[in-house]
């Protein structure tokens, strides 16, 4: 049985939000949902210990499959863990990590459970150039025997430049044994789960510190400055993600992946693109410069031109896709179709091979195949009160300037005249609606009245 608890009850005053700090965004998520997806897949169970802002915690983080654990007061990492000791199985092993430290690797983790559950008292940690604030690792031969706070140390251990990243584990039963014991007798007048190193040491239990070889990986956010410094780690490992996939990335730093991506072999993606949610792209997807996809699929062999903005949209293999188009939620483009500059979709398919090239609206509606929208088409789907659909058919031609009234069906291979206004079905062969031209000879224009 694997526990894993995440120490999340901290206000994070040095934010200055409304937002508890665990739930302030990297990638476009909050960074304590970056370590419960971490170690969703390998953890029995996941205890969440919160406290500051926990009405706003258990609502972001509602249907999970957490346990919420209140510390009513903050007395200090141990009287953290502590306040999840009734929940945990005795015989298990626990997992401690913070919800502040999104960036934190699966080969670490797992390196640690490793140790727990060999039945060590094991921590991470990382060699920093300036360990300054860190709580200090002390080790006597190889094994690691106390950990110091910055605020507690001498000037011998202020220079030891090996630190505790936080994370820990070991047999639940060590923890049962040593938090009950822990004292608040130290310079923050806090219990410190640190202490509990020592305890083990001084109890017999092997204890081992794994130095992590990615500091960048033990990060946490104190404040916006280091958020915005998480963000740029983050988006630089996503970034090579990408590229290590297959993506070629024109200039990487320029792309934000604020989401899920993933990405087929050989997919361009031009500067200024965002991700957000979900967002999958097929083999050779070409990204044109500041497309904005958000909960998008896109297939292979498909284009989608600079400034387009997807939402919600699927797009099949082989389309063409602005530039300057938005597609909206439930926008379906077929196999080879074609949504070109200043074109709006949305909740309606365009089946394989239908085109909207220019300056149309397209919502609520079926489109079939082949049919040609022209410049200017609009698909009058509200009525001010209630949404309607537009049914076209395969190979229907819409003339450009036409809006069509829903609900309405437009038969397949029928055509419409340019400018019409339609409101009632129509079937086959052409319909138009428009007023017949005429010509006034010998017009003479108004002239400017003298003064
Ligand atoms: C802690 C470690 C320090 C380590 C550093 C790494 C202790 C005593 N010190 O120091 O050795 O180098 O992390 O970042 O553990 N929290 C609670 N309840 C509390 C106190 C804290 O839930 O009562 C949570 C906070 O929300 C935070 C985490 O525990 O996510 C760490 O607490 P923090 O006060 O930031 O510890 P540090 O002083 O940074
Ligand atoms: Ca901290």
């Amino acid at each position: 049985m694997l526990d894993v608890v995440i120490l999340a009850a901290g206000k994070g005053s040095r934010m200055q939000s409304d937002l508890p700090k665990v739930l302030h965004a990297v990638g476009g998520r909050p960074m304590v949902q970056h370590v419960i997806d971490l170690v969703r897949p390998i953890a029995d169970r996941i205890i969440l210990v919160v406290g500051h802002g926990q009405d706003q915690m258990r609502a972001t983080l509602a249907g999970q499959d957490l346990v919420f654990v209140e510390q009513t007061e903050q007395l200090g990492t141990g009287h953290a863990l502590a306040q999840a000791l009734p929940v945990l199985d005795p015989s298990g092993t626990t997992l401690m990590l913070y919800g502040d430290g999104p960036l934190i690797r699966p080969e670490d983790i797992q390196a640690l459970i490793q140790a727990g559950q060999a039945g060590h008292y094991a921590l991470l940690s990382a060699c920093l150039p300036d360990p300054t604030g860190y709580g200090r690792i002390v080790r006597e031969g190889q094994n690691p025997v106390a950990i110091v706070e910055q605020k507690d140390a001498s000037q011998d251990q202020l220079a030891i430049n090996e630190i505790n990243t936080g994370l820990l584990c070991a047999p639940t039963q060590s923890f049962a044994q040593y938090l009950p014991a822990l004292s608040a007798d130290n310079a923050q007048a806090e219990y410190y789960v640190t202490d509990c190193l020592a305890m083990a040491v001084a109890a017999g239990q092997p204890t081992q510190a794994i130095v992590t070889s990615d500091i960048n990986s033990t990060l946490g956010a104190n404040d916006r400055i280091q958020l915005a410094e998480l963000e740029r780690v983050y988006q630089d490992r996503e970034r090579a993600r990408l590229m290590r996939d297959g993506a070629s990335l024109i200039d990487p730093a320029r792309v934000s992946i604020q989401g899920r991506v993933t990405t087929g072999r050989d997919c361009i993606i031009h500067p200024d693109v965002q991700f957000q949610g979900h967002v999958t792209l097929g083999d050779r997807v070409v990204l044109g410069q500041g497309v904005i996809l958000k909960n998008t699929d896109i297939a292979s062999d498909t284009q989608i031109q600079p400034y387009c903005v997807l939402d919600g949209a699927q797009v099949a293999t082989g389309s063409d896709i602005g530039p300057f188009a938005r597609l909206r939620p439930g926008a379906v483009m077929g196999p080879g179709s074609k949504a070109g500059n200043f074109v709006e979709i949305k909740n309606a398919e365009l089946k394989a091979g239908a085109k909207a090239n220019h300056l149309t609206y397209v919502g609520d509606a079926t489109v079939g195949e082949r049919a040609n929208l022209g410049a200017g088409t609009i698909t009058c789907n509200y009525d001010g009160a209630n949404k309607h659909h537009t049914e076209i058919g395969a190979d229907a031609f819409i003339g450009s300037n036409s809006a069509l009234v829903a609900p309405v069906a437009i038969g397949p291979g029928a055509t419409i005249g340019a400018g019409s206004t339609i409101t009632k079905d129509v079937a086959r062969g052409l319909s138009l609606t428009r007023a017949k031209q005429m010509t006034i000879e010998g017009f003479k224009r108004p002239t400017k009245d003298r003064k």
